[in-house]
């Protein structure tokens, strides 16, 4: 169930229109609440007076059931997507695929969006991570804010299943075109990726030849699969979940309570050790900021200049004197600091008034001094 929102998310009709038919079942219609609101779409509720609800006529007609969209899908429909795979093995099919293969289809129906080896980009997600790029060796801190260059969380290092990848994979990719691959390109892909994941079966890497099956794949073991607190697999999973939300020291400090339940040092969910030896530095439970980037203390002007003079002075094709260009700065400078620092605050030509912003003139000096700073 791990991802299960992709699935819903490419097939938010069909599902939608399942619900229909499940929720018609249970409800005969839409439920009227004591507050006048009514449910009209699986949770959320919305208040309906004279059939509409804010701008919108609801369309009593279209069905009987709680949602008002859709149709009700055949059973045929439901059992095509209904596809789960289970750690177990439950659900997974026979087949088998090379690398070599699986390299061959990536690049044909994956690399346009994922890049070569995975590597991710643009917005599509990485699917492994490495030491492919010089800079993203982020598994240190568990941040969750991707700005403070949170750990990069990918199928070899964060996913506690390998079964998720078979399904994810058979159901949801290529994007454009789920449900288009057989089985046996699945194990292909599958393959590859764990490949270049450098994941061990068996204590075996995957080279080009080899061939992966059900039987194989059943055997491989990721690096993060005690990563995650409370386990919710298997029959004692939500014995595990009521105990763990039930000692308050996991979240708070340690007492049911309403206010200040937090002094800072609470048991945290952690992820552990991706064991993958690549990975520099490796996925670990430190929790606290990373160290800032060096430099950047000495260049406090740096996260302004960014956020709001950089669009300008990032080129120089606005005629803003470039962001490390020396011939540029240096001719500026000759006026004299103060006149510079009078100039930004108070523009000229093209750069408006504190280049736009409402900043304090002591604070569009640190900027200009960091600018004239990294053009030295
Ligand atoms: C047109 C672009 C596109 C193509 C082609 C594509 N994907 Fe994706 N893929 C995505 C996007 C977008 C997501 C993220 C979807 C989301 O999070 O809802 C994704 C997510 C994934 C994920 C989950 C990654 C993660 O860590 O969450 C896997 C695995 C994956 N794709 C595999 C593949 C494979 C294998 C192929 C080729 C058969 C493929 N993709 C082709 C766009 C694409
Ligand atoms: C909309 C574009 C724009 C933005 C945003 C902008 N600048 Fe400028 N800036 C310019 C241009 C264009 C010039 C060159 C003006 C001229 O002298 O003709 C300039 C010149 C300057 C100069 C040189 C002034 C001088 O005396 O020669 C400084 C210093 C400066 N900007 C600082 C900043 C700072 C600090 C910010 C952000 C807070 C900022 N600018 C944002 C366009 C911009």
């Amino acid at each position: 169930m791990f991802k299960s929102y992709h699935k819903l998310f490419l097939s938010a009709a069909v599902i939608a229109a399942a619900a229909t038919s499940a929720m018609a079942g249970d409800t005969g219609g839409s439920r009227t609440y004591s507050n006048g609101k009514k449910v009209i779409d699986g949770g959320a509720t919305y208040p309906v007076k004279n059939g509409k609800t804010s701008l919108y006529f609801v369309n009593e007609k279209a069905h009987k059931g709680a949602v008002k969209f859709g149709r009700t899908p055949t059973k045929d429909e439901i059992a095509a997507w209904n596809i789960d795979v289970m750690p177990d093995g439950t659900g997974l099919p026979e087949g088998k695929g090379s690398v070599e293969d699986g390299d061959e289809l990536y690049e044909e129906k994956c690399s346009a969006c994922h890049f070569d080896f995975g590597t991710g980009g643009s917005g599509y997600p990485a699917l492994q991570k490495g030491n492919a790029y010089e800079g993203q060796k982020s598994l240190t801190n568990q941040r969750v804010d991707g700005n403070d260059d949170g750990p990069i969380r990918v199928f070899g290092t964060y996913w506690p299943r390998a079964s998720t990848l078979w399904w994810y994979i058979k159901t949801g990719m290529p994007h454009p075109a789920p449900m288009s691959l057989t089985n046996d390109q699945v194990y292909a892909l599958v393959a590859y990726i764990i490949s270049i994941n450098e994941l061990k079966i068996d204590g075996q890497e995957l080279d080009d030849d080899y061939v992966l099956d059900r039987e194989k794949f059943l055997k491989l073991v990721m690096p993060n699969k005690d990563g995650f607190v409370p386990k919710i697999d298997g029959p004692q999973g939500v014995e595990h979940a009521r105990t763990y939300f039930n000692n308050f020291k996991n979240y708070g400090n340690g007492t049911r309570c309403m206010k200040n339940c937090f002094d800072g040092k609470p048991v945290l969910a952690k992820i552990s050790g991706s064991g993958i030896s690549d990975y520099q530095p490796p996925i670990s439970e430190k929790k606290d900021l990373p160290a800032p980037k060096k430099g950047a203390a000495a260049a406090p002007g740096k996260k302004t200049y960014e956020a709001s003079c950089a669009v300008c002075h990032g080129t120089d094709a606005m005629g803003a004197p470039m962001l490390g260009d020396k011939k540029a700065w240096a001719a500026r400078l000759k006026k004299g600091i103060d006149k510079v620092y009078h100039n930004a605050i108070h523009g000229i030509n093209g750069m408006p008034p504190k280049g736009g912003t409402s900043l304090s003139d002591k604070k569009i000096k640190e900027v200009v001094d960091y600018m004239v700073g990294k053009s030295k």
